[in-house]
């Protein structure tokens, strides 16, 4: 006879369902996993083996056959120690037959029988509800899959002893709370930056609009501390963002104490990131840095210092939203709609553009040249804002510190994103929320500028040779400016100050 438990199989943030069928028949005695398992998934018969034998049953001395299927599904990680155990259980009569019909199980075993976390328990819990299943998951998890709906049984054991005892009906267990991440209030305040009200005017913007915005200027002039302040005036995630947000890192397994939180991501990589950890990869093809930032933010400090293959792997995920990832067998799709915000240096030396400085090895606009050619020019043209921080003079730094502080920025911030996202939910577009992700159709129409405005923005297109994806991203910004002064119509202002922003690009001096 043959057992069968049901579970998943993860590709990017979906929980594809897998059979897990046990057969234990006459034969020699031996205990085999087929159904493409990689390595940990064939070493869980150790662990099941183990954690049976702490569990005071000893495997039956016969052929165990437990196959996963489908077997043309790659099936990674070591989440299935925890249906095979139960399987093995059910066959051999230590569960009742019918205990696990309308269950989807996930867990590791560890060698005592405890049943140790797992990553992506909420997107199971998603897909068992779906298909009108309960979920068995480690305790640890339980919070997190209690997330998926009120109406879906949850059952979260310590070990497979608490389990058994629930199904004899011994000791019922409760079903888990849905947590929430206790989040700490100290988030870096703009107030701490003195000066730089260009600066803390463009971030206000990309906050806004969740535009992307380079910053460069010299060591000590407070561009990492301009960034670090982001996240203390981006509105917390929608309900259906936090819900995205938390299914990508619950696959990653970085959802802690499987807790939620509806602070958006800020993902700070170290410039020695390669491609497979900015944008998903290697081993499980897990999520990358662009994914874990989806909604959120990635900043990459010291852009020219990344390795240019990483950052050029940034240019398909920035314009779709989303990264492929293929691999030999099978292709796996993660969201990605990060905005990016990047700060950098002129120069080697740090401080070409200082009025006064001149470089000690070579003219200033060669030491400038040489340093920013190692950013591609498509990558910059995906940038819409980018500014010049230029160092704090010693009369900004001894005035008191500014009046306006992250929570007076962030209300205008709210209040620009929710017009935005009422402009777009009436247009019932899926998933679209901020100016930066309108599709470019759709932005000529919602950011068509007044008269003045269009004979602005066709001279200035002509004069600065803009890409059509600098044009469309010049509307973006536009919108976001008219969007923050509360305006229905783009007007010419807000289009010169949109291209002012862009100019930048286009006054990079070319390799003498
Ligand atoms: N505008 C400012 N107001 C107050 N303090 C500042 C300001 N700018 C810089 N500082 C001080 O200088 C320190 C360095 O700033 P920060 O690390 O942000 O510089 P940076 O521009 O990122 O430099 P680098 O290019 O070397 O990375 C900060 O920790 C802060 O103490
Ligand atoms: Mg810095």
């Amino acid at each position: 006879m043959v057992t069968r438990v049901a579970t998943v199989a993860f590709e990017g943030i979906e929980a594809r369902a897998v059979d897990v069928q046990v057969q234990i028949a006459s034969g020699n005695v031996a205990f085999m996993v087929v159904g493409l398992p990689d390595k940990a998934v064939a070493e869980s018969r150790e662990r099941v083996r183990s954690a049976l034998i702490a569990s005071g049953l000893a495997l039956p001395a016969k052929r165990i056959t437990v196959n996963l299927a489908p077997a043309d599904l790659p099936k990674e990680g070591s989440h299935y120690d925890l249906p095979i155990a139960l399987g093995i259980m059910a066959a051999m009569g230590a569960l009742p037959a019918d205990a696990l019909e309308s269950f989807t199980v996930l867990g590791e075993l560890a060698l005592d029988g405890s049943i140790s976390a797992v990553a992506g328990v909420l997107p199971a819990a998603i897909a068992a509800n779906a298909r009108g299943h309960g979920l068995i998951c480690p305790a640890a998890c339980g919070p997190e899959a209690a997330w998926a709906s009120e109406g879906v049984e949850v059952l979260a054991p310590r070990s497979l002893i608490q389990l058994s005892n629930h199904f004899k009906g011994v000791q019922v267990m409760a079903r888990p709370e849905p947590a929430v991440a206790t989040v700490d209030d100290t988030l870096p305040d703009l107030k701490d930056i003195k000066g730089q009200e260009s600066a803390k005017r463009a971030l206000e913007i990309a906050a806004a609009g969740g535009h992307n915005l380079l910053m460069n200027g010299p060591p000590g002039a407070g561009k990492s501390m301009l960034a670090q302040r982001l996240p203390s005036i981006l509105p917390p995630l929608s309900p259906r963002e936090l819900l995205e947000v938390s299914m990508i890192q619950s696959v990653a397994g970085t959802l802690a104490n499987g807790a939620l939180s509806n602070r958006r991501p800020f993902r700070a990589p170290h410039h020695s990131a390669s491609m497979a950890a900015l944008v998903g990869g290697g081993l499980n093809a897990r999520p990358g840095e662009v994914s874990l930032a989806h909604c959120g933010v990635l900043f990459l400090d010291e852009l020219p210092e990344f390795q240019p293959q990483a950052l050029d792997s940034l240019r398909q995920p920035l314009e779709a939203g989303e990264v492929v990832i293929a691999r030999a067998n099978h292709r796996v799709t993660y969201p990605a709609r990060f905005q990016l915000v990047a700060a950098m240096n002129p120069c080697r030396c740090g401080q070409a553009t200082e009025p006064g400085f001149a470089c000690r090895r070579q003219p200033n606009e060669r030491c400038i040249a040489q340093y920013q050619a190692r950013l591609s020019g498509p990558l910059l043209d995906r940038i819409d804002l980018m500014i010049e921080v230029p160092a704090v003079t010693a009369a900004d730094l001894i005035l008191p510190p500014p009046a306006e502080g992250s929570a007076e920025v962030a209300a205008r911030v709210a209040a620009a994103r929710a017009r935005q996202a009422k402009r777009y939910a009436v247009l019932g577009i899926e998933g679209i929320s901020t100016n930066a992700a309108c599709p470019a159709p759709l932005i000529e129409e919602m950011a068509r500028p007044d008269p003045e405005g269009t004979a602005l923005l066709r001279e200035a297109a002509d004069a600065m040779r803009l890409t059509a994806r600098g044009f469309h991203r010049v509307l973006k910004v536009a919108r976001t400016l008219a969007d923050l002064d509360g305006e229905d119509r783009v007007r010419r202002r807000h289009l010169a100050e949109a291209l002012s922003y862009r100019s930048h690009t286009d006054r990079r001096p070319i390799l003498a």
